[in-house]
């Protein structure tokens, strides 16, 4: 096995399909080499996106309209930092106005009431239209988000279109049970949609996170009231038009444009939400869960934050995986909610490890999103790329070694340098908090133990990763780690049946898969005696 390539390696848990996030296989494609890694000159240059930007107002019952105050908001490049659109701003008007849309819908309505197999039948069809506009909604993700092109058409957009096929077969199968209580008396559970779901996704997976949020909750027959993240409103509203197309009756999805301050926060405060599932921050999920409190005790389920060690252990072969442990962190420019964020090295391999580390940095292509081959884009915004900055300041600050990288790429934009730490220790900023960005630090560790009581030192539990040949080491290791996912010689697998979510500060609750559906589920119990009158 130590001699397969990684590629073959990975294809055994389907890596480079709609299950899982990419490729951790180096492009080959090459350009013009700027310092110690793989540039394209396209960042001075950006490639004009061929798309037009059809749809920038609010969607509230099921039409395109303006924002109640009338007030817009831009919508950025991060390529350039120019504006792309402007777009509706959402603020708590507007959030009354789709709540009401979707109680109606949800009240009155045919959504509720139709047949299960019908709801599956729009989804399908949804499912079937983004597949057909796959170029369109495409660009308009890379020229929203930044995220490499190749990495949204062939993953990405199939991601959610298999989501929303995965969740359309579960529309017809929601069924509760029938109870051997005592003998007296036949009790049966109804298993009934929550009412109105609001949804709050952020910025890194726009399209990925709109099909982990609206999947479960249209499948179980809820209303819905989602809300974008500001820095990239554009592939919801334009999806969102083609579940219209695909038969969705008015009111059932209904898309705020918005900040979380003005649009967020009335959402998850407001009498008439039922339930709030929220991807972000651990502080605004913090802040959630007070409003949910403090208004009317709706449901929370929260995808929060995360420090997700990816351990290498001693056995391991090390080319495959510093190319695995490079691909656990850069995907998508580092930004991701279980990005394998501290890479923790048995010491007898260490050294070696870090050269092989660097190797795969100084190959990765960066470039604009827009060109073939490109592997990391800019970050999203002028804020994430200096807090990005200013962390890597902070490791060097406090002593660790800076193996690679560390500036900016290029003049133009929010592009960052793939960087490495190397001789990182526990204490160190840059080993506790979430970077969410091209930032891998290398620890290093001396025994199974050890790397257990380390790995777990911190508020956070979403993810990890074990890279070893030895099933003792796997079992022990998936066993002691207190995280939601463990990933043994593979990462980011997400295929539409796997249960995602956090232990600790991480959040609470799954999405995806079978347990995705209890979100958006209430369970009714109903008694009725076998002999009438029961007393009698
Ligand atoms: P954030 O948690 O503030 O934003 C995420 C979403 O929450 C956005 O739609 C935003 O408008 C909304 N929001 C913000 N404040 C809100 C409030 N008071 N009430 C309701 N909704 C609110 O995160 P932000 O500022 O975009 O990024 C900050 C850091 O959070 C990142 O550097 C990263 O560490 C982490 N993050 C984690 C993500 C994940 O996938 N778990 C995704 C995005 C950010
Ligand atoms: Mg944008």
């Amino acid at each position: 096995m130590a001699s397969r390539k990684l590629s073959s390696l990975l294809s055994l848990s389907s890596c480079f399909s709609s299950s899982s996030f990419g490729n951790p296989s180096s492009s080959s494609h090459v350009s013009v080499c700027i310092s110690r890694f793989t540039t394209f000159a396209s960042i001075e240059k950006p490639i004009n996106p061929s798309v037009k930007i059809e749809h920038n107002q609010l969607l509230i019952d099921g039409k395109f309209v303006d924002a109640a105050s009338g007030k817009t908001f831009p919508t950025l490049d991060p390529r350039t930092g120019n504006v792309i659109a402007q777009v509706a701003e959402g603020d708590a008007e507007d959030i009354n106005r789709a709540v009401s849309a979707a109680r109606k819908a949800f009240d009155e309505g045919p959504w509720p009431r139709m047949t299960p197999y019908e709801r599956s039948c729009i989804l399908l069809r949804f499912a079937d239209l983004v597949e057909k506009n796959m170029d369109k909604v495409s660009a308009l993700e890379t020229w929203d988000s930044g995220k490499p092109y190749d990495q949204v058409a062939n993953v990405e957009v199939p991601m959610l279109v298999r989501l929303i096929r995965y969740y359309a077969g579960w529309a017809d199968k929601i069924h509760g049970l029938t109870l051997p209580a005592d003998g007296s008396y036949h009790v049966q559970t109804l298993h009934e949609p929550v009412g109105v779901a609001g949804q709050i996704i952020p910025w890194n997976f726009p399209l990925v996170m709109y099909g982990w949020k609206i999947g479960p909750a249209l499948a179980c027959a809820n209303t819905v009231v989602l809300k974008t993240a500001e820095q990239t409103p554009l592939s919801a509203l334009y999806v969102t038009s083609l579940l219209y197309e695909a038969g969705l009756p008015p009111g059932v999805l209904n898309v705020v444009s918005g900040f979380g301050a003005s649009a967020g926060a009335p959402l998850c405060s407001h009498m008439d939400v039922d339930k709030i599932a929220f991807t972000g921050s651990t502080e605004t999920g913090q802040r959630i869960l007070e409003m949910a409190a403090k208004s009317n005790l709706k449901s929370v389920t929260l995808e929060l934050g995360g420090k997700s060690p990816f351990i290498v252990c001693e056995d391991a072969d090390i080319d495959q995986a510093a190319e695995l442990a490079h691909f656990a962190l850069f995907f998508n420019q580092g930004q991701c909610c279980c990005a394998g964020s501290r890479t923790l090295v048995h010491e007898r391999v260490y050294d070696e490890f870090v050269e092989k580390a660097k190797a795969c940095a100084s190959k990765r292509v960066v470039g604009d999103p827009f060109q073939k081959g490109v592997q990391q884009g800019p970050q999203i915004d002028e804020k994430q790329f200096q807090k990005i900055l200013k962390y890597i300041r902070s490791g060097v600050e406090s002593g660790a070694t800076l193996e690679i990288g560390g500036d900016r790429c290029g003049s133009k934009g929010y592009y960052i340098q793939p960087t490495i730490f190397s001789n990182v220790k526990d204490n160190m900023l840059i080993a506790q908090d979430e970077i969410f960005g091209p930032v891998q630090t290398i620890l290093k560790y001396k025994d199974l133990d050890e790397v257990v009581r380390r790995a777990n030192a911190t508020q956070y539990g979403l993810a990890a990763g074990v890279f070893t040949q030895n099933l003792a080491t796997a079992n022990f290791l998936s066993r002691a780690l207190r995280v939601g996912s463990v990933w043994i010689n593979c990462y980011d697998v997400f295929d539409a049946a796997i249960p995602f979510g956090g232990y600790k500060m991480s959040g609470q609750g799954r999405e995806k898969g079978i347990y995705s559906l209890s979100n958006y589920l209430q369970i009714k119990a109903v008694v009725t005696p076998l002999k009438n009158p029961a007393w009698l």
